[in-house]
């Protein structure tokens, strides 16, 4: 009977997420073609207001982000924080420090994500709201790019915490403990209240959900927050 009902879960599972998905995304569709293996895939990666382009098109089955669109009506099922955090290279000289205060980054030249980016979105709705302005120095549309231009010693940023994952915790980057910090976020899997699910993307939503409340899973495991100084 299992095999039966497994024989029906093939077919296409379309996703789309938002850029920081990446760090564990396909890892939990790699545990989920182990029990469904006839499931075709694709994934897209992009950020918040692509993800909402292609919401309005109906490109996909389910989307996955943190800033949820108020103008499109959405079935909305919460499954795992998503903070953002102040991150440096290891030997900044802010590092080590306990709660710095906020006005300490003003003067530190920042790395920002592109226009479009709901990380983006938030961080400057989060400055402003505490009445500080940062140097912006350098723009870019990746993750992954802003944190070799930090590493490069070009400045700080402020970023998912989830980019940190792969990172070993005496690496290249440190966390700084600045006040008011984490910006505590979530994640979402979403889709249109107008669209009836697949039996795969719904298999795949429960999926998600149960994988992301067990605490013990490996997958979800922060590097510490905060690492010391180095001398
Ligand atoms: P973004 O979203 O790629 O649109 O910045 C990332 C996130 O919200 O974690």
């Amino acid at each position: 009977a299992v095999a039966e009902l497994q024989g029906m879960k093939r077919g296409k599972l379309r996703l789309a997420t938002v850029t920081t998905a990446q760090y564990f995304i396909p890892k939990i569709l790699g545990r989920f073609c182990e029990s469904y293996p006839d499931v075709e895939i694709a994934l897209e990666i992009t950020n918040h207001q692509e993800i909402e382009e292609r919401m309005l098109d109906n490109e996909d089955d389910l989307y996955i982000l943190s800033d949820v669109p108020t103008d499109i009506p959405l079935e909305v099922e919460p499954f795992l924080e998503n903070p953002l955090v102040v991150i440096a290279r290891r030997d900044h000289l802010l590092a080590g420090q306990k709660n710095i205060p906020i006005e300490a980054i003003e003067n530190e030249p920042f790395i920002m994500r592109e226009p479009g980016s709901g990380t983006r979105e938030t961080i400057q709705q989060f400055f402003h709201q505490h009445g500080i302005s940062v140097p912006v120095r350098l723009e870019i549309g990746n993750n992954e790019a802003i944190k070799q231009a930090i590493a490069g010693g070009l400045g700080i940023s402020v970023l998912s915490r989830h980019v940190l994952n792969l990172e070993r915790s005496d690496g290249e980057f440190t966390i700084l403990d600045v006040r008011h910090f984490p910006i505590r976020r979530q994640w979402y899997a979403t889709y249109p209240s107008s669209k009836k699910l697949s039996v795969i993307a719904r298999t795949f939503l429960d999926y998600l959900i149960e994988t992301s409340q067990d605490r013990e899973n490996h997958l979800f495991h922060f590097p510490p927050r905060v690492t010391p100084r180095a001398s």
